[in-house]
């Protein structure tokens, strides 16, 4: 890569005798002529370092410092300064100057110079590009999740935190919204100013537009003193509202403003606040449809939908199912204190089965609790609660490695029977049999008593 340096100096010699030496060292110079044609051409943004003069006619190089500082602060600016005038350098460089240079300038000296600074910006800047990719990767790594969907879902996220652009994260209860909340607002620039979470169904109309909004003070019966809302104290962080379905038409056209405008007032104020808040809101509601109803204004969802990111159902990624466990077991292994090697095979076939319709949550509480059950090493199904212990056995049938297809035929009958609660008609029906052949297989197995096949009547339901 090379380098490309801005040498400012309203003196022409000085000017052009810098340039021919540091393109002789191999980089490309631009000059300009004073503090604003440098400031301009700075602005365009492809500037590596800068060498500027410090008295100049208009922008002076303090002022010239001054802007590069604070708009691209990894950019090493050297000044140069007349002979009896090393303490405005030295002001300078306490201003965030790189180094200084006293006129006339030793070539050799500025050569040395401008190649440590790069240097150390090029260290810099690897430095932070590992950073960023370190926070990236222990922001996902508390979503746990390598199924294609969840990809998916960690490559929108990875678009769109860094940009202003308003979120809806979508998805059933228990897919795990809130951590999506967190790792965009951890991804996002916005990382170390706060992220202000609001849980809006949990809280009461009118408690939650002051929540939002704050209120002054003698606005209502209990308003004691001024309050400020969850939009100033997110101001230039992030705003999670969750269960954005949940709020009145009230305080949704509120909310249009403050998106729209970036404007908003207090309860009971005059005062108009500006804020610079991010938003994300996540919702378990179909909102189309409640816009549909009327419930929800469709201006609002547009606002609040620039990118939408739906966090797929459990049941619809079960590829994650083994390495959500492995990091529960973990986690509840530790806290209570006790020697989880694993789940047996049994269990984990009617962890498999099961559709997790509390999604996430419902796995965590699930492992949670086995871990608490389980006197041994290995979970088996008896750990688990009966809901997900019966889902295997319903809908499903077992059939034992190694066995004969007499025998296979054998469980698939008895499971079928058991299904149709005796019912042997119904269960002709699902076998795709006769119930004549029916009877006569059951007949044929020695333990055919065990389904009172008994003779004629198997029209009637028979209770086992
Ligand atoms: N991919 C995941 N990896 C690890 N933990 C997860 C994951 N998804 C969810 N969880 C855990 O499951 C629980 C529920 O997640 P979360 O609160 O984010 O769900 P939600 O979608 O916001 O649910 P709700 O709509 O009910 O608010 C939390 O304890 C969370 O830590
Ligand atoms: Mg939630």
């Amino acid at each position: 890569m090379k380098f490309r340096l801005l040498v400012v100096d309203d003196e022409k010699n000085i000017r052009e005798g810098l340039a021919v030496s540091l393109e002789m060292d191999g980089y490309e110079v631009v000059t300009a002529v004073d503090g604003d044609v440098g400031l301009k051409r700075f602005g365009k943004g492809d500037i590596d370092l800068v060498i500027t003069d410090l008295r100049m006619p208009g922008l002076s190089g303090e002022e010239l410092l001054r802007h590069v500082t604070t708009e691209n602060p990894g950019i090493p600016v050297i000044v140069l300064t007349g002979h009896g005038t090393v303490e405005n350098a030295v002001e300078a460089m306490r201003r965030g100057a790189w180094d200084f240079l006293t006129k006339p300038v030793n070539l050799d000296h500025l050569s040395q110079l401008v190649k440590r600074a790069l240097q150390n910006r090029e260290l810099a800047l690897k430095h932070r590009e590992l950073e960023e990719e370190l926070a990236q990767k222990k922001q996902f790594e508390t979503i746990i999740g390598t199924s294609a969907p969840m990809r998916r879902v960690f490559d929108t996220i990875s678009r769109a935190a860094p940009t202003k652009a308003s979120i809806l994260i979508t998805g059933e209860s228990g897919v795990g919204k809130e951590l999506v909340a967190d790792a965009i607002h951890g991804l996002s620039p916005r990382k170390g100013k706060p992220l202000i979470k609001v849980h809006c169904a949990a809280l009461a109309e009118s408690i939650l537009e002051s929540e939002l909004f704050g209120h002054e003070k003698g606005s209502f019966t209990g308003a004691v003193s001024r309050r400020r809302g969850r939009f100033e104290l997110a101001n230039e962080g992030t705003l999670f509202l969750d269960e954005i379905g949940e709020i009145d038409q009230n305080i949704q056209i509120k909310l249009l403003r403050v998106l729209q405008e970036k404007k908003f007032e207090r309860l009971g104020g005059e005062e108009t606040i500006e804020t610079d808040v991010r938003l994300v809101a996540a919702t378990n509601k179909d909102l189309k449809a409640e816009i549909e109803k009327g419930n929800f204004r469709e201006d609002l969802y547009f606002r609040l939908n620039v990118v939408n990111i739906h966090v797929p159902p459990l049941r619809e990624r079960k590829d994650d199912i083994p390495l959500l466990i492995a990091a529960f077991l973990k986690e509840f292994a530790r806290e209570n204190n006790k020697t989880i090697e694993g789940v047996n095979e049994k269990a984990r076939a009617a962890i498999y089965a099961y559709d997790w319709p509390g999604n996430v949550r419902e796995l965590r509480n699930c492992v949670e609790s086995a871990v608490v059950m389980t006197p041994g090493p290995l979970i088996g199904p008896e750990d688990l609660p009966p809901t997900i212990r019966r889902g295997n056995d319903e809908g499903w049938i077992r059939i034992p490695l190694g066995s004969t297809l007499e025998e296979a035929e054998k469980i698939i009958i008895r499971d079928t029977l058991s299904a149709q609660r005796g019912n042997k008609s119904r269960a002709a029906d699902v076998l795709g049999i006769g119930r004549k052949t029916l009877h006569r297989k059951l007949a044929d197995h020695a333990d055919h008593a065990d389904y009172g096949a008994d003779g004629d009547d198997g029209y009637e339901e028979e209770e086992l």
